[in-house]
């Protein structure tokens, strides 16, 4: 990895909706780092695929769509539909797609400034050496209310069951898949949010960091009171540090 020991990346693994992609959120905003939710290059690939009537499988067409992703893509308003999510998983299992996406990936992690990555393999595969690794995790009951009331607040109409069931085939398939399974790096921090709210989690996690920045004799990063830092220029985190839910 390029750039001072001091240089603060982090990555945050987990199923979904653990709850990482909120608390990497958090942690950018707090320390003022770029943010990549590693899951919408997956998501991304797989939208492309459905929009031109392509096989999920079609592995080729998957590459190529891989190959040829720009930051507006990660950007569509419809990449959290149910069919995109399932397909996103599927596409995530193409050994190809995974090698085509990781440059990209690792050129982000590389960033003078340090990084914040959420997603499945970030600390186990796309940057293994980074000096600050979250493995966050929840029941299967307590993700699948988290998800059944996000459905609720986007206006649809979701039956608790077949939320649940599908979180199931989504967690089988993300960790039982032969390339980058889902599964904690053997020196990640594991997190277990099922009653911890966000704050709480928060919390612990910038003791991890200050614990790590004493043992690499770093000078502490001290975030503002407000635990609001000014931003860097590029992709910014976008939560407002107000919104107290695991999205
Ligand atoms: O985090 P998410 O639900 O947006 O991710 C969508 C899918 O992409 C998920 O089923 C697994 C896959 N994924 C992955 O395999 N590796 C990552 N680093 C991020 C996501």
């Amino acid at each position: 990895m390029s750039g001072c020991r001091c240089r603060l990346v982090v990555t945050v693994d987990g199923p979904t909706a653990s709850g990482k992609t909120t608390l990497a959120r958090r942690i950018a905003e707090i320390y003022g780092l770029p943010f990549l939710d590693t899951g919408l290059l997956y998501r991304a690939v797989a939208r492309r695929l459905l929009a031109a009537g392509r096989p999920v499988e079609d592995e080729a067409a998957a590459v190529a769509a891989a190959r040829s992703l720009t930051p507006a893509d990660l950007e569509r308003p419809d990449l959290h539909a149910e069919e995109v999510s399932q397909a996103a998983s599927r596409v995530a299992a193409i050994p190809a797609v995974r090698a085509a996406l990781l440059d990209w990936q690792r050129a982000f992690a590389a960033r003078p400034e340090g990084a914040v990555l959420a997603g499945r393999d970030t600390g186990t595969v796309v940057v293994p050496e980074a000096p600050v690794k979250l493995f966050v995790t929840a029941s299967v009951e307590a993700r699948a209310r988290r998800r059944f009331r996000q459905l609720r607040a986007r206006g649809e109409r979701p039956i608790f069951a077949r939320v649940l069931e599908e979180l199931e085939a989504r967690d089988r398939r993300d960790t039982e898949r032969a390339v980058a399974p889902l599964r904690p790096a053997p020196d990640a921090l594991v997190l277990d949010t099922t009653d911890e709210d966000v704050e709480t989690t928060v919390a612990v996690v910038r003791r991890h960091i200050e614990a790590w920045r004493v043992r690499a004799s770093c000078s502490s990063h001290a975030p503002r009171e407000d635990g609001v830092q000014p931003q860097p220029r590029s992709r910014r985190a976008s939560s407002t540090g107000t919104s107290m839910e695991y999205e």
